[in-house]
Order: structure tokens, then sequence, then C-alpha cells
């Protein structure tokens, strides 16, 4: 067979994650190159990239609950190149609040900063991700041996974060209620009891067909 075409059925998923990763980086770029007329482009792209790395990081956390429900496991494989897409539009979200919104002014940082604590939160949410994403290099996994399995608990921390900070942006926090509500599905899902009896569940059914 081809090596191609065999290449691309063992990496399809991979290269599907990658693909949904890039498009919308390439459509910011492409609408930024583009000089579009809108009233706040900074408030657009901190909005657009803001929602992306959301987006990424419960993508990377529905992994383990899909390959628990459907017995599915290569899904598992894509947990990282999601997690790392998160990180990127958490960089260019870090760094349009930074650099294109504060120029990169300190003093004006410190004031930005404090005047809206919810930066604050999110922050911490980043630097967490940050840690995974270094973590998560092969290297470095290697050597971390059994510690790395628990820094890579810190996504559920770092979500929570991020959860946080996206409802204290808002007036009225309920507004963004579908992101608590999927954290909160997402987390239960992992709790042991509850994966034994989906996986009894799913080994019934597939027993009877
Ligand atoms: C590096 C630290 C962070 C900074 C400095 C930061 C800054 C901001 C700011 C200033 C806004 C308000 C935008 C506006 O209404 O004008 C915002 C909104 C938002 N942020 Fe962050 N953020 C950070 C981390 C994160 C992380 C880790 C995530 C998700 C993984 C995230 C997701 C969002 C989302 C989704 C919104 C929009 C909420 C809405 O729909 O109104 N942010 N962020």
């Amino acid at each position: 067979m081809n090596p191609t075409v065999t290449w691309m059925r063992k990496h399809w998923l991979r290269v599907a994650v990658h693909m949904g990763g890039l498009v919308p980086l390439v459509l910011i770029f492409w609408w930024l190159a583009t000089d579009r007329f809108v009233i706040d482009p900074v408030k657009l792209i901190t909005l657009r990239t803001g929602r992306l790395a959301i987006s990424f990081l419960l993508l990377s956390l529905t992994c383990t609950p899909v390959a628990v429900v459907t017995g599915f496991k290569r899904v598992l494989r894509l947990r990282q190149p999601l997690g790392l897409w998160a990180l990127a539009y958490t960089i260019l979200h870090f760094l349009t609040f930074v650099g294109w919104d504060y120029r990169f002014d300190p003093v004006l940082l410190r004031i930005g900063i404090f005047a809206q604590p919810f930066v604050l939160v999110g922050m911490g949410a980043f630097l967490l991700l940050l840690v995974l994403g270094v973590t998560s290099l092969p290297g470095l996994r290697q050597r971390m041996g059994r510690a790395w399995r628990w820094v890579q608990r810190l996504v559920y921390l770092a979500s929570a974060l991020a959860v946080w900070h996206i409802m204290w942006v808002r007036k009225d926090p309920w507004e963004v209620w579908r992101y608590p509500v999927l954290l909160a599905i997402l987390l239960l899902l992992r709790i042991p009891q509850i994966r034994r009896i989906i996986v009894r569940v799913r080994r019934r059914i597939f027993a009877r067909n």
C-alpha cells in the first residue's frame, strides 16, 4: 500500500486535530492582515483566542470520557495535541492583552491587572497550562517518571481556574453557563465508580450484539 495512505490511516485523527487548530489561527491572521473595520479589534481577538483556548482545553478533557463510553482507546492520543492547542491559543490571548492592549507597559499593566482581578485568575490558569505544556516534552516526561502523572492532574485545576476567569469576566456569569456545566460533567465522568458503571453498561450492550 502507498506509504502516505498507510501513514494517514494511522494518524488521521491527529491530522484532524491539527487542522482544527490551524484553520482558526490562519483565519485570525488573515482577518488581521486584511484590515477589516471593527469597532474594537483588541476585544474581538481577546474573545476569539480565549474561546478557542477554552474549547480546546475542554475537548482535551473529553477524550477520556469518550474512550470510556465508546471503548475507542485511540482517542486518548489526542489529549496532548488538543492541550497544546489550548496552550497556543492561551499564549495568543495573553499576548493580545499584554502586548496589543497594554503595549507591554508595566505601569499600565499593573493598573489593568489590579483593576480587573479576573485577569489574575486567568494568569493562574495560563501558568498551569504552561507547566503542562513543558512537562509534555518527551525527554522530560521520561525523566519525571511517576511524578509526571501527578503533574498532569494540574489540568483539572487549570480548567477550573479558566472557567472561573471566564465567568468573572461577565457581568452576569450565568451567560456562560455552558462552561461550568460541561466541566462539571467531564469531571464527574472521571470518578472511578461512575467510570466502572459506564464500562459495565458498555460491555453488556456489546455482549448482547
Ligand atoms: C494569560 C492570562 C490571561 C489573561 C491576561 C486574560 C485576559 C482576559 C481579558 C482581559 C478578557 C476580557 C476581554 C474583554 O471582555 O474585553 C478575557 C476574556 C476571556 N478569557 Fe482570558 N485571560 C487569560 C487567561 C485565559 C485562559 C487560560 C482562558 C481559557 C483557557 C481564557 C479564556 C477567556 C475567555 C473565553 C474570555 C471571554 C469570556 C466572554 O465570553 O466574555 N483566558 N481574558
